[in-house]
């Protein structure tokens, strides 16, 4: 799995083979320049997964509910489910939380509407958490334990395992019979998931210990761009060969 945001991304990820495109919250700190999740809105959730949807011929596509779009009640998670799922193209939601969201979970499966739970560090509860910390040590080890058995009891079909240690990933991966998807949860769980900007170096210094940048194209666009800029200072762009006669 990875996440997409627009529509060429999408469309080579896709080409590229990839099983699962996440348009995920992470949309607002990557793309739209947000602190971090929590202003994002359920538009600018379905405009940039319409975009997304357009772009895809066979990976499975997830939208992420973005925070106050369920935590309300489960009438209001259904309604934003169902519109979510009506108007983006894709054909699952993804919203956070374990046991405290196992009833709202239900209600969304209920409407035959795909869910994948996402629990461990959960960047809409940042400020709750005290930061982008690991989670699932010591004795929170139990909880998340119930978290994960409490979403798949609801009827969750895949669950992202966010920041927790490798060993009790794997514990969770062998205890499940619904997928974990790993990012920061080491090599163990069933699949993996990262943010494509990560993965492609897109988004600076800063990195995360569970990312591998494959590539750094902060640097190859910077190359790009400064060229562009020198040739068309100096007169060799356009030259003949790009131009109407
Ligand atoms: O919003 C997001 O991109 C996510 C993934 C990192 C799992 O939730």
């Amino acid at each position: 799995m990875l996440t997409a945001y627009d529509h060429p991304t999408a469309r080579i990820l896709d080409n590229a083979g990839i099983d699962t495109i996440l348009v995920g919250d992470s949309l607002g700190p990557v793309v739209l320049g947000y602190p971090n999740t929590i202003p994002v809105t359920i538009d600018e959730m379905i405009h940039h997964t319409r975009a997304v949807a357009r772009g895809l011929k066979r990976a499975l596509l997830i939208i992420d509910m973005p925070f106050m779009s369920y935590q309300e009640s489960i009438e209001q998670a259904k309604r934003n489910a169902g519109r979510m799922f009506k108007e983006s193209g894709a054909e699952a939601v993804k919203l956070e939380g374990g046991v405290t969201m196992k009833d709202t979970i239900k209600a969304i499966v209920d409407m035959d509407v795909p869910v994948c739970a996402h629990i461990g560090l959960t960047p809409q509860s940042i400020h709750r958490m005290g930061g982008y910390k690991v989670q699932g040590k010591g004795k929170d080890v139990e909880r998340l334990i119930e978290d994960a058995k409490a979403v798949e009891a609801a009827g969750a079909f895949m669950v992202v395992l966010e920041c927790v240690p490798r060993q009790l990933a794997k514990e969770i991966t062998e205890m499940l019979s619904i997928p974990t998807i790993g990012i920061g949860a080491g090599p163990d769980c069933d699949g993996q998931v990262l943010v494509i900007h990560d993965l492609l170096g897109l988004l600076g210094d800063f990195r995360p210990k569970f990312v591998k940048q494959y590539r750094n194209l902060t640097e190859d666009i910077d190359k790009a761009v400064k060229e562009y800029i020198d040739e068309v200072t100096s007169g060799t762009f356009p030259d003949d060969s790009q131009s109407f006669h």
